[in-house]
This record gives C-alpha cells, sequence and structure tokens, in this order.
C-alpha cells in the first residue's frame, strides 16, 4: 500500500508549499499514482499548479469534516501515493484532530511519514516537538530549506534535542536545495507545474530549475520508501 506524506512546517512562508511541489514532481517522474490533498484553503497555491495534472482534493483541516474526508480519500484512491499539503495554522487543528488520522493508519493499511520543513528559527523547532508528541505514529523527517541559509546556519535545530530524537526514531535531517527566485516565481505566478517550466520555459531558467530538481530528487531519494 502506498504512503500518504504530509508536508508540515507549522508556519507561513517556511516552504511548505514548494516542497510538497517538489515532491509530487519527483513522484511523478517515479511514476507514482498521486493525490494531492489541499489543506491550505486561503492560499492553495500547490492545488492550482497541479489540479489538472493528478487527483486533488481541498479539505479544511480546520473541521472534523475535513479529517474524516482525508481519511476517506485515501481510502477510495488506494493505489494513490497521498501528499497533504498543509497550512500555516494547521498546528491547531493536528493536535484536535490528528489522533483520528493516526488511528485510521492500520486500517487504511498506509505509513504516515511527515517531512518538516524549517527555516532558522526557533519557532520552528518548538512546533515541531509538539507535532513529535500529537503524532507519534508518524515518521518525522527535517527539512532545512536551504532558502534560508547554509546547513551550519541552521544552529538552533542542529543543537536540540529535537533532532537527536528525531534521529533517535531513525528520521533524517535534510537539505532542502534552492531554487533561484526569478524560476521560482515562474512557478508560482504562472501556475505552472515543475514539468511543465521544465519544457517551456526559456534556456537559462530551465537549466538552473533542472539543477534544483536533481539535487531535490537526490534529497528525496533519502526519505522516500
Ligand atoms: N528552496 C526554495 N527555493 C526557492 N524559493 C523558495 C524556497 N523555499 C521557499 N521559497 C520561496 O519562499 C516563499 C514561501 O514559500 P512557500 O513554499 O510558499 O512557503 P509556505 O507554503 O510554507 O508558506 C515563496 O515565494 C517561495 O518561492
Ligand atoms: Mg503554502
Amino acid at each position: 500500500m502506498e504512503n500518504i506524506y504530509l508536508v508540515g512546517g507549522g508556519k507561513g512562508g517556511v516552504g511548505k508549499s514548494i516542497v510538497s511541489m517538489s515532491l509530487i514532481d519527483f513522484l511523478i517522474q517515479q511514476r507514482e499514482k498521486v493525490l494531492l490533498v489541499e489543506t491550505d484553503t486561503s492560499n492553495p497555491d500547490v492545488m492550482k499548479c497541479y489540479q489538472s495534472e493528478i487527483a486533488a482534493v481541498a479539505l479544511n483541516f480546520d473541521h472534523v469534516d475535513g479529517w474524516m474526508d482525508l481519511i476517506n480519500q485515501c481510502d477510495h484512491h488506494k493505489n494513490h501515493v497521498v501528499v497533504i499539503n498543509s497550512a500555516a495554522r494547521n498546528d491547531h487543528a493536528v493536535q484536535t484532530y490528528g489522533d483520528r488520522l493516526q488511528q485510521a493508519l492500520p486500517l487504511l493499511k498506509r505509513k504516515l511519514i511527515t517531512l518538516w520543513v524549517i527555516n532558522r528559527q526557533r519557532d520552528c523547532v518548538e512546533l515541531l516537538r509538539n507535532y513529535l508528541e500529537q503524532i507519534p505514529e508518524s515518521k518525522t523527517n527535517v527539512l532545512m530549506n536551504s532558502y534560508f541559509g547554509d546547513k551550519e546556519k541552521f544552529e538552533t535545530y542542529n543543537k536540540s534535542q529535537t533532532k537527536k530524537y528525531i534521529e533517535q526514531l531513525g528520521g533524517k535531517s535534510l537539505i532542502f536545495p534552492e531554487l533561484a527566485d526569478r524560476v521560482a516565481d515562474d512557478l508560482y505566478i504562472n501556475r505552472m507545474t515543475i514539468e511543465k517550466a521544465s519544457e517551456d520555459l526559456p534556456i537559462g531558467n530551465r537549466i538552473e530549475l533542472l539543477r534544483w530538481r536533481s539535487a531535490a530528487k537526490k534529497m528525496f531519494e533519502e526519505v522516500i520508501e
């Protein structure tokens, strides 16, 4: 059975959407069928880029119905890998309703794998610690988004007990590559998939996109089971 990947981070602007897009692109290249669950109802950017290419549903995680629908959608799309793009303020909802998803996992016969995206600020690590307590059933990995600096600059995380704990549980601490702003903007503004951008952008932009895409592929190969 296919896994459920939850792209989290608790905060806005850390890179959850770009990681979700990159993950979907990776899975499509691996010839997986993908179901996107877009939970960012105020800014459904991943949905806008990918809804014409893959199965996609928008769900409201602030309401219990959204969590029931998530479980039902996972059941209906048995041969699809599920990618959940989470929204900035989902942490409270995860605390309130997350146990439902955890209880459903054995029935769905799926594993929950979290990719927790962080910038260099302390609250990212605090939110991660809460998440680990609330969703212990998830195998959780951390993506240090290099858009915010090199690995050494993620001091708070690198020195944290949380990092040790993640790694004790078999989770990984990885670097998510930076894409040139101009190309990232091409994706967002034109609502393009990464595949389409790799065909249509001017050659200079395309080269940058392909570099980033292959760096991301290397990273995902470490965590995608
Ligand atoms: N690794 C990256 N490379 C290039 N741009 C990035 C990267 N990470 C984040 N960004 C940019 O930062 C902004 C916020 O990223 P986004 O993925 O929308 O964050 P979130 O979904 O967590 O709110 C976007 O404009 C995005 O292009
Ligand atoms: Mg987002």
